[in-house]
């Protein structure tokens, strides 16, 4: 079977890394890709967001299966120009996708389907976003209705900050995407990330994961992409799996179907956990990145025909995969100044060494070929990723792996995982 992954990061490494060992994979193609993923896969040179070069390189290509990995290229309706070619795709169309594109959308769609999370408001009007303010206590959660690549969301400690940030965020702070905010309750508790596969019709969990979103340790200042990831994680056991299954993700599926808008592809379910509930934060229309880099490598079933089921039906016949090795962590090795300004080009040694490191992988986030020499290209640079038996042991080896790499331009958190270890 030929596949193609559309991408070029550290999830997308973790994607071509998995599917190079199915048994059913013949041709492995990524575009655009990476050096890391070169290693795995035919690299095209067409980028993720360019939709009519994408749709041009399946075409040519006539792969079996397209999985596309970001959620830009999907809310722009990638799935649906590949469908209309007949062309298998693993991401949901623009209209479903509408669950990450749209956060106003999502919430209407919670509420119209009693799925439980944060109550909330949605305005284009400033003195009715003030005015929904008094309903709440601080601290006030501000979101950018549309895609703002992670950052469309700001938590203001005190009304004044909240206020300040209504007036930036309609004056276009985040341009079109924050023209209509979402003003909501703040939700305490424990966040997790869950991911559930769907076929339009019928969903089966994959795996439970916890990221570090903020740039410092201890989980202090600005928020990123994510700074790491382990899998399992712990708070989603399997009776919360099941919760989240039922009170969740069927009836986001089933809604969706009903709504016209089947959901096919990964659902990717953030949620706050307090008091044995979990409530929905947001929806992502894709795999996390980093958390996919966890999850495949705890992953010792081969996705592929689960994978095939979400494009083309027939999942509820497919069993949910449970083979996962012990745990999975993953440490990202950003570029210094990120998320502001991260310094580029510097040159990165040590790869293969690191991956001598028994258990461990490095896959590619923002690398880039350079006179023949690896340099970083990106903010979040490099996953240097573990297992171990247990979460301790993935973890030393995760930074025993890290201390062998050379690249004097970047830096890593240093406790990542620590939430997960401190449980015991
Ligand atoms: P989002 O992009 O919606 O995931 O929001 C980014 C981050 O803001 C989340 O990962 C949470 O840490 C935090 N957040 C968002 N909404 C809420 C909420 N209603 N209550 C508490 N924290 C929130
Ligand atoms: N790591 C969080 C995300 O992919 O959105």
């Amino acid at each position: 079977m030929k596949i193609l992954i559309v991408g070029g990061g550290g999830r997308e490494h973790a994607l071509a890394w998995k599917l190079k060992q199915s048994a059913r994979v013949t041709d492995l193609l990524c575009a655009p890709g990476n050096p890391g993923i070169a290693t795995v896969a035919q690299c095209e040179p067409v980028a993720a967001d360019d939709i009519e070069g994408q749709v041009a390189l399946a075409k040519r290509e006539r792969p079996h299966l397209v999985i596309v990995g970001p959620e830009v290229p999907l809310v722009a309706g990638l799935a649906d120009r590949l469908r209309e070619i007949d062309i298998p795709v693993f991401g949901p169309s623009a209209r479903a996708a509408a669950l990450e594109g749209s956060k106003g959308f999502s919430k209407d769609f919670m509420a119209r389907h009693n799925i439980p999370t944060a109550a909330y408001g949605r305005f284009t009007d400033a003195s009715k976003a003030r005015a929904f303010l008094d309903t709440l206590a601080p601290p006030y959660v501000l979101k950018a209705d549309g895609l703002a690549a992670g950052k469309g969301v700001v938590i203001a400690g005190t009304r004044a900050e909240a206020e300040a940030e209504i007036d930036a965020m309609l004056a276009g702070r985040f341009g079109a995407a924050s023209a209509s905010l979402v003003i909501e309750e703040f939700m305490p508790g424990e966040e997790a990330s869950f991911f559930a596969l769907c076929d339009g019709e019928t969903a089966v969990a994959l795996a439970g994961a916890q990221d570090h979103k903020r740039v410092g340790e201890g989980d202090t200042g600005p928020n990123t992409g994510g700074m790491g990831a382990y899998s399992p994680a712990p708070i989603l056991d399997m009776a919360m799996q099941a919760q989240v299954m039922e009170r969740i993700v069927l009836p986001t599926v089933q809604g969706m179907a009903a709504e016209g808008r089947p959901y096919r592809g990964v659902l990717f379910v953030g949620l706050m956990i307090a008091n044995g509930e979990a409530r929905v934060v947001e929806y992502n229309c894709r795999f996390g990145d980093p958390e996919c880099q966890v999850i495949m490598t705890r992953l010792k079933d081969d996705p592929l025909a689960q994978f095939l089921a979400c494009a083309t039906g027939g999942l509820a016949g497919c069993r949910r995969m449970e083979r996962f090795a012990d745990p999975a962590v993953t440490v990202v090795m950003a570029a210094k100044g990120y998320p502001d300004a991260p310094v580029k080009g510097g040159v990165i040694g040590g790869i293969a060494a690191a991956e001598q490191v028994p258990d461990v992988t490095v896959f590619h986030a923002g690398t880039a070929l350079k006179d023949g020499q690896l340099v970083a290209n990106g903010g979040r640079v490099l996953n240097v990723t573990a297992t171990g038996h247990t979460l301790q042991e993935a973890v030393s080896a995760a930074y025993a792996a890290v201390d062998r790499i050379d690249w004097p331009d970047g830096f890593c958190r240093r406790d990542i995982g620590w939430r997960a270890l401190q449980r015991g």
